[in-house]
């Protein structure tokens, strides 16, 4: 049986998650509107892995004898600069998702329950990948810079880090 604390932070985690999700929408609903459809699909997926995210939790918390709860969420920002300022703030947002869950980690370990600490497990693996894909991501954009053929070709080469794509 969950604790009362770790029901509340793991909800915070399911919000955290769906948050994630409304982000990448709207990124990817920004990139399409500039014609840059190879990261437009890029975002739609990422958007799609963070509602697999809030799925995973929630299914966690009710078996446990929780209760997942719907929240109200903040609305993301819809417009950008440049795709520099988009992928950066990509970045920062993987980086506080990574330390919100390290937090819940903590809590898990201290009530001493183990079965939750393992599942978490899932997502401090899952936060290593994410954070050096968005690292990598930004890296790109920025030795790109302004030019505009760099950032055409960057459109094409994106497709090949969504998971299971067949324009690889
Ligand atoms: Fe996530
Ligand atoms: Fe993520």
């Amino acid at each position: 049986m969950l604790s009362k604390n770790l029901d509340t932070a793991l909800n915070n985690q399911v919000r955290i998650e769906a948050e994630s999700s409304q982000i990448y929408l709207s990124m990817a609903s920004w990139a399409e509107t500039h014609g840059f459809e190879g990261i437009a699909k890029f975002l739609y997926a990422q958007s799609d892995e963070e509602r697999i995210h809030m799925l995973k939790l929630m299914k966690f918390i009710n078996d446990r004898g929780g209760h997942a709860t719907v929240s109200d969420l903040k609305a993301p920002k819809s417009n950008y600069k440049t795709f520099k300022e988009m992928f950066e703030e990509l970045y920062k947002h993987e980086i506080f998702v990574s330390e919100s869950i390290n937090k819940i980690v903590h809590v898990a370990f201290s009530e001493q329950d183990y079965a939750t600490h393992n599942f978490l497990q899932w997502y401090v693996s899952e936060q290593i990948e994410e954070e050096s894909q968005a690292k990598l991501i930004l890296d790109k954009i920025n030795m790109i810079g302004d030019d505009k053929g760099g950032l055409y070709l960057f459109d094409r080469d994106i497709l090949q880090l969504i998971p299971n794509n067949s324009a690889k």
